[in-house]
This record gives C-alpha cells, sequence and structure tokens, in this order.
C-alpha cells in the first residue's frame, strides 16, 4: 500500500541520514517531491550535488541526464542512482554522438574554426564531453543567455544542441535576428537554411521537448480571448511563436519566482511542465492558475520515477544490492566535466 512504501522511504532515509541524498526535480510527482532533501531546477540540482562532499548515496530524481551530470560532479566514492533506468528525455535522446561528429566535420569544413558547441545540460554525457573538448560549455535555461553571451565573445558562431527552441529564443533575446540562425536537421546530416551562409550566426540543433512543444498559438488564442486580463508565461523551450505572444518568458524557477511574487488575485496561465503546474497551483489557491493548455499531461519520462520506484531503489541500497547506479565512463566524464564546469564557474 501507498503508507508501506512511504514508511519504507522514511525509515530508510532516517536510517541513512546525510549518508543519502535525494535531489527532486521541480517536474517530479507529489509523492516522490514530498521526501526529497532539496528541491530545484536543473542548475540548481547540478549545484547542489557537486557541493554535497557527504552523501555516499545519491538517489536522483530526475531524468536520467542529470543523474549523469550529478555523477560527473561527485566523488569516485559518491554513487549516483536512478530510480527508474527508463526515465530518459525524449529531448536528449534527439541528438546521438555519431550525429554529433558528422554535423561537426561538416560545419567546420564550412565554417572552419568559428564555431563553439554549447549543449542544453538536457543532452547525453557525450555529447556534453564532445562540447567540453571542443572549448565549449553547458547551459541550462537559467543561464542560458549569459552562456550564449558568454561563447559569443570566444566565437564568431555556436552550435547550440539539442533544443532548437531554447536556442532560438535566448539568440533571439540577445538580438541575434531570425535569419541569422540555421537549423541542423540530424536525420538528413544537412543545415536548413535559405539565405547566404556567411550571415550564419547560430546553428540550432534541430530537437525539442515533446512536453513543451504541445504548447501552441491556438491556446494563447483562446486564453486571449476567453480571460483577456490574465497573464501568460511560459518556458522557453516553447516554440519561438508561442513565446513571442505571450507575456513573460524564462525557466523553471523564473516561472516560480514570478508566480511567488504576485499579487493575490493575479491570475496565470502557465505554459510548462504539468506536475510543477498543479504544485503551483495547490501552492497559490489566493491566484487564479491554468495550464496554458488545458489538455496537458505531465512529462511522462520525469513521472517513471514514482513511490514505488523510488521504495525500491532505497531498499536495494539498503540491503548492500543496490541496483540502477549511473556511472559515467571516465574518458567521457572528464571532458564533460570541463563543459559543465565552464558553466558553474560562470555561476
Ligand atoms: P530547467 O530545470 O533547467 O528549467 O529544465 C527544464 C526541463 O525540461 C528539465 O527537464
Ligand atoms: Fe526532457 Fe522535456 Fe521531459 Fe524535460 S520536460 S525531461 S526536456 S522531455
Amino acid at each position: 500500500s501507498v503508507e508501506e512504501l512511504e514508511n519504507i522511504v522514511r525509515t530508510i532515509k532516517n536510517k541513512l541520514g546525510s549518508k543519502l541524498f535525494l535531489p527532486g526535480h521541480h517536474y517530479q510527482k507529489d509523492e516522490v517531491i514530498q521526501f526529497a532533501d532539496a528541491t530545484g531546477d536543473s542548475l540548481k540540482l547540478a549545484q547542489l550535488s557537486q557541493e554535497n562532499k557527504e552523501a555516499e548515496y545519491i538517489v536522483f530524481c530526475g531524468v536520467h541526464f542529470m543523474a549523469e551530470t550529478a555523477d560527473i560532479l561527485t566523488t569516485d566514492e559518491q554513487k549516483v542512482f536512478l530510480p527508474d533506468m527508463r526515465a530518459g528525455c525524449s529531448m536528449a535522446d534527439m541528438a546521438d554522438i555519431d550525429q554529433t561528429d558528422r554535423a561537426w566535420t561538416k560545419l567546420i569544413n564550412r565554417f572552419g574554426d568559428t564555431i563553439l558547441p554549447l549543449t542544453y545540460v538536457n543532452s547525453t554525457a557525450a555529447i556534453k564531453s564532445f562540447v567540453g573538448r571542443n572549448g565549449g560549455a553547458t547551459v541550462t535555461s537559467s543561464n542560458a543567455e549569459e552562456m550564449v553571451r558568454w561563447a559569443f565573445e570566444k566565437k564568431q558562431r555556436i552550435l547550440f544542441l539539442p533544443d532548437q527552441h531554447l536556442g532560438r529564443n535566448t539568440a533571439f533575446n540577445l538580438g541575434v535576428a531570425l535569419d541569422e540562425m540555421a537549423v541542423w536537421n540530424p536525420i538528413i546530416d544537412r543545415l536548413e537554411y535559405e539565405g547566404e551562409l556567411e550571415k550564419v550566426k547560430v546553428i540550432l540543433w534541430k530537437g525539442h521537448c515533446s512536453v513543451h512543444e504541445n504548447f501552441t498559438v491556438e491556446n494563447i488564442k483562446d486564453i486571449r480571448q476567453t480571460k483577456p486580463d490574465m497573464k501568460i508565461i511560459v518556458h522557453p523551450e516553447c516554440r519561438r511563436e508561442v513565446v513571442e505572444l505571450s507575456d513573460l518568458a524564462g525557466s523553471t524557477n523564473y516561472i516560480i519566482n514570478e508566480i511567488n511574487r504576485s499579487e493575490p488575485g493575479s491570475s496565470w496561465a502557465i505554459g510548462t511542465e504539468m506536475n510543477l503546474v498543479n504544485r503551483i497551483i495547490q501552492q497559490h489557491q489566493d491566484k487564479e492558475i491554468i495550464s496554458l493548455n488545458p489538455h496537458m499531461c505531465p512529462c511522462l519520462t520525469m513521472n517513471r520515477i514514482d513511490l514505488p520506484h523510488l521504495a525500491w531503489s532505497l531498499e536495494s541500497i539498503d540491503q548492500g544490492n543496490a541496483h540502477n547506479l549511473i556511472k559515467v565512463d571516465k574518458t567521457i566524464a572528464a571532458d564533460a566535466k570541463l563543459a559543465l564546469e565552464r558553466m558553474l564557474g560562470n555561476n
């Protein structure tokens, strides 16, 4: 029963004390978040994992790339576990390392040594390693502008992996025109671009988040019509035209902060993951808050981490037979760490 599972989690947490660290991403289910030692967006959870020198076991309640990041940033003695190995990320899966190597060779042939690669942390360790090896850095949604600015101080052009929308929205905010951005299509190994190639400043990998792509211009028009006073706030993983028509756009943290500091009685439509939106609704009963898309679902891979998997994972650790260890290959981890530290050093 739920009570039994909760008891297992509680008992093992008490027993292991500070030997165990349980970070929980904001998009996790309530049944998991209630047990998290810290909640946060991907930047905060990466920072906390790096700072935590005490924990022997880090049971990461988030998705696979976040657990990999925690493993890269912690010591060899610290072990990172993911309660369900199927908790991946469809966006991270949209850039594999062979496709990226092929793209890089072609881009270097075309543009010479003028490109710096950046990758959203929502990517595999192998992609982070490729980026680190080539002088680039990781970014998260809360520091993307800072990191793109940093990259442009070093090189004339950037390759932004794997989320075209975060890349486009961020570059646009920094004054890069849409016709100075090209899209790299990894399926056909080619740039999608109509204009003069010399003009290109940003090469966007053709990946996206299957959750945030579900917010549409139609959703915005509906809200504007039915609730003209409602403010619309969205995550920059949403398409350009959705961000364009919204009132505000920013990272998970930014969204939480904006709602927190808004007046009682204010009304909001939020364009981000549903577990988080539901939690925000619960926490702000004095405000009118809805999802921008009324038919929105939670992120299915985030949802694979549930109470039964958490209890099972903790039990396996407690019994000395731990399952689902996340261990990034040493050679990959070294270069990936360079990319992560260039970001963390800038924050
Ligand atoms: P942030 O936590 O950086 O806002 O990322 C959102 C996300 O999609 C995580 O998977
Ligand atoms: Fe990946 Fe999108 Fe889910 Fe985040 S919300 S884990 S980017 S699929």
